[in-house]
């Protein structure tokens, strides 16, 4: 099967589109004939040989997949041939990822795609869709009238935690980086967008939540806790989610007057449970209309090293003409 791997950590020149022998589900794994697969930052990490993981030989890069079930292991009883599924979780914790005609994987990571969505679409939003879910709702606990604020409304996560908090009935600030993407951020739903490179944050924010934030969704690498504890409502929970080498300082004074919490979290932690549970919900807002992922592109799966390149020229250099949305594959 045609497949993009690694054999070593490095550039995104480091990916090969190849063949490599088609995987046979075991145990309770299930064979996907992948008909699209999206591209997240950890993907360009994980290549990059920045996290302390141990990779297969030829590793598969990719979490996300969407495709359909051709076959299923002898302990498998959730899913059969002919089943459209869509999942994340791969390429991580010793496991193959998803760049590839075909996948093998564990049926506890896998969901029903509903009929009214496309696989790419529903590639799209799986890691990202999972991740906002997890932070607002297990993490959070977000509330119907509630404040909430995420940095980059047109990102991958951010666009989902708009959208999601949107349909909980909380009210949405987001920041955007030029007029085009807080044009975007507004059709997603967000009651107030600014512009970052045009206004200050920090004043609009303050208007539009004048008892300050309730729930504070931190999608930037690097912190500035001293002015989002400033911005924070009584009770207010601050969601950290990304920035590995981020080491801010906390000031504790005003953070525990406050009664503030703040709460890190890694998806790939989540059981299978608990993301099936986002999925569920996931699946329901999408069939509704209620929930939409923001594609930017689709390439052909030979063009694996120039996604990888483009998510890191917008993720880690912040390069905000880059992206607007996700990136998806077809193999
Ligand atoms: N903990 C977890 O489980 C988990 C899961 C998924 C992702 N993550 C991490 O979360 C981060 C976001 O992931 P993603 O997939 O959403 O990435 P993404 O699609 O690249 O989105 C990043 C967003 O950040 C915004 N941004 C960049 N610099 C900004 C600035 N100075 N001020 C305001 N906004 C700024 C960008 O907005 P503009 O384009 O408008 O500039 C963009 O919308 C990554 O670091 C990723 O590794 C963690």
């Amino acid at each position: 099967m045609k497949a993009a791997y690694i054999e070593h950590t490095g550039s995104p020149a480091a990916i090969i589109v190849g063949e490599l022998p088609k995987p046979k589900p075991n145990g309770s794994e299930v064979l996907v004939k992948v008909a699209a697969c999206a591209v997240n930052p950890v993907d360009t990490y994980i290549r990059a040989g920045l996290l302390p993981v141990e990779l297969p030989e030829k590793f598969i890069v990719g979490c996300d997949l969407a495709g359909t079930v051709e076959a299923v292991g002898p302990e498998a009883t959730r899913f059969a041939p002919g089943d459209r599924v869509w999942g994340s979780n791969q390429g991580l914790l010793g496991r193959q990822g998803t760049f590839a005609e075909y996948a093998a994987v564990d049926e506890c990571w896998l969901y029903p795609t509903p009929e009214e969505i496309d696989d790419k679409q529903a590639a799209a939003i799986a890691l990202v869709g999972i991740t906002a879910h997890l932070g607002l709702f297990r993490e959070a606990n977000l509330k119907t009238g509630e404040k909430l604020f995420v940095h980059g409304g047109s990102g991958g996560v951010g666009s989902c935690v708009v959208q999601m908090a949107r349909a909980v009935g909380a009210r949405v600030m987001t920041t955007a980086g030029s007029p085009e993407k807080v044009q975007v951020c507004r059709q997603l739903g967000a009651h107030a967008v600014v512009n970052y490179n045009r206004d200050a944050a920090d004043a609009a924010i303050r208007r539009f939540a004048p008892e300050g934030i309730d729930v504070w969704f931190e999608t930037l690498r690097e912190q500035n806790l001293e002015k989002i504890i400033d911005l924070m409502a009584l009770g207010g929970r601050i969601v950290i989610m990304a920035g590995r080498e981020s080491r801010p300082r906390l000031p504790i004074g005003p953070f525990y007057v406050k009664d503030c919490k703040m709460l890190g979290f890694a998806m790939f932690n989540a059981t299978p449970d608990q993301q099936r549970r986002c999925a569920a919900e996931i699946n329901r807002w999408m069939a509704r209309g209620r929930l939409r992922p923001l594609i930017d592109r689709v390439l052909p799966l030979e063009k694996a090293a120039e996604a990888h390149w483009l998510q890191e020229q917008s993720t880690l250099g912040r390069s905000s003409s880059t992206l607007t949305g996700k990136l998806v594959l077809v193999p």
